[in-house]
């Protein structure tokens, strides 16, 4: 099968968050499976100076809102072929794909996006001279949702995917937007792009796509909800019969304790003692007390509402009276990571901050940590707690879309099933927060329970071979074909 899969982001060339792990891996796992995929991405700043020396160009457009380039190179460490929207323009600018330096969204992100939109499409409907027709565009959150909408206006148009990896971002602009960008009329009624008198990108997805995905089975259900589908829960009843969760993968390369090298010291499920060492290490490094007798509690991501950081903002005076140390990662929001710093400043050997982008640190946690918390108001997948089961650090988790479906609760039933291999809780309150986290620190004491947790855990199969498969198998029900490749 031929597959056109676009995105805004993908590592190792450029990522923010789990959407550029998602386009970096489940396009190769694809192609593994047989299917002939090309990933399509912008051409960013830092994009071309990662692929330079290795890059062609493959074909130029001449688009109603400027001319574009379309170069060809590979993603690093694969053969998958990657295509480079390039209009310096909209692209060529430093930092972040999709904020300014001071944290804004850039004024011009309709025009940007719907560029990489109108490229899709000529590509799609083989109109950029690239002699390559996929059989199905597989589009990702509201960066791509414009693609959808316009291809729905083609005769003989290819199948069409739009995954939903985050319904809160959903690509708003003012109704002007829409003039501006030309749009055809026809797309601007509310069974169209219009979303409470604004124009909505991610509808394009929602609406003219043939299929929707979200990335995990809970999610595809609580988006349908009120209290998750963010105004679009009618939407997406309607579409129920072409919605379904497809739980992402990890790269169990990048994330393998037994060869990591930002690891100290390196263990797999039958050495775990020896993750104490990465334990002593980096309390040492964090300024933390060196002693294995505090619960050393890991958290990475983003510091922002959906992670649940204020909750756990909230219940850390509490928890720092108890016998547990923090080592916290992230970067987001000012007034989280201000606060964060200064409680970290009044209880040093308890407590680091790092705020910040930083893989390595990323990865010593996971390797280092007892536990790991993500407390999410909402969570449509999750990679960290599947990076936390593969490293051993026990997952404490609100049980919400992908979390509930990889964390298996420690109760007397599970644990005596031999499934269990975390801690889970569900209502969004620091109580619940202090419980799971005291049902932790209390498992601990009993050896054989607490290896039991990890092993279980270390013994998941997160690999993106499962959920490619799934994609492939959906992909050959898309186009009525019995064989997936
Ligand atoms: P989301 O996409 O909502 O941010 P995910 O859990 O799906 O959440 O993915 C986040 C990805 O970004 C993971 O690979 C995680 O390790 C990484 N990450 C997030 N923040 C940081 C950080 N400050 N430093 C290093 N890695 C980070
Ligand atoms: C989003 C979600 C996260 C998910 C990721 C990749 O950013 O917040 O839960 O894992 O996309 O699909």
């Amino acid at each position: 099968m031929k597959v056109l899969f676009v995105a805004s982001e993908a590592y190792p060339l450029i990522k923010t968050g789990g959407l550029g792990d998602v386009a970096g891996s489940l396009p190769p796992a694809l192609q593994d499976l047989g299917h002939d995929v090309r990933l399509l991405l912008p051409a960013y700043r830092d994009v071309l100076e990662r692929v330079r020396g290795r890059i062609q160009t493959r074909a130029r457009l001449g688009l109603q809102d400027g001319p574009v380039a379309v170069l060809e190179t590979t993603l690093p460490g694969t053969s998958l072929p990657v295509w480079l929207v390039d209009a310096p323009a909209w692209f060529d600018r430093p930092g972040n794909p999709y904020l300014d330096p001071q944290g804004r969204p850039w004024p011009d992100n309709a025009q940007r996006f719907a560029g990489l939109a109108r490229t899709a499409v000529a590509i799609a409907q083989d109109r950029a001279g690239l002699q390559w027709r996929p059989d199905l565009v597989h589009t990702n959150d509201w960066q791509t949702g414009l693609i959808p909408a316009l291809l729905s206006l083609e005769n003989d148009r290819p199948r069409q995917i739009f995954t939903i990896h985050n319904l809160a971002y959903q690509g708003l602009f003012p109704m002007e937007t829409f003039r501006e960008l030309g749009l055809p009329v026809f797309l601007q009624s509310m069974h169209g792009l219009e979303f409470h008198g604004q124009l909505s990108f991610i509808k394009g997805g929602l609406v003219f796509a043939d299929h929707i995905t979200t990335v995990s089975p809970t999610y595809a259900r609580e988006i349908q909800t009120p209290e998750y589908g963010c105004g679009l829960e009618g939407v997406l009843q309607a579409r129920s019969r072409d919605l379904s969760g497809i739980l992402n993968g990890i790269d169990t390369e990048t994330w393998n304790p037994a060869t990591d090298p930002h690891l100290p010291c390196r263990y797999d499920a039958h050495s775990l003692e020896r993750r104490g060492k990465n334990k002593g290490r980096l309390q040492r490094d964090c300024g933390l007390h060196v002693t294995d007798r505090p619960t050393l509690v890991g958290m990475v991501g983003r510091l922002v509402e959906q992670k649940g950081i204020d909750v756990v903002l909230e219940a850390l005076p509490r928890l720092l009276q108890w016998p547990l140390q923090f080592v916290i990662l992230g970067s987001g929001e000012h007034r989280y990571e201000a606060a964060l710093e200064a409680l970290a400043a009044r209880h040093r050997h308890r407590m680091a901050v790092h705020i910040g982008y930083d893989e390595g640190l990323a990865h010593r946690i996971e390797g280092a940590a007892d536990v790991f918390l993500m407390p999410s108001r909402f969570e449509p997948c999750g990679l960290n707690q599947m990076y936390s089961l593969r490293y051993g650090a026990v997952p404490v988790v609100r049980a919400t879309g992908g979390l509930a479906d990889t964390v298996v609760d420690a109760t007397p039933d599970h644990t005596i099933a031999g499934t269990a291999d975390g801690f889970t809780f569900t209502p969004l309150s620091v109580e619940a927060v202090l419980h799971a986290l005291d049902r932790a620190h209390c498992s601990r004491r009993s050896r054989s329970l607490w290896r039991g947790l990890q092993r279980t855990g270390m013994a998941q199969d997160f690999s993106w071979a499962r959920s490619a498969r799934e994609y492939s198998a959906l992909y050959a029900r898309l186009l009525g074909r019995s064989e997936a490749a």
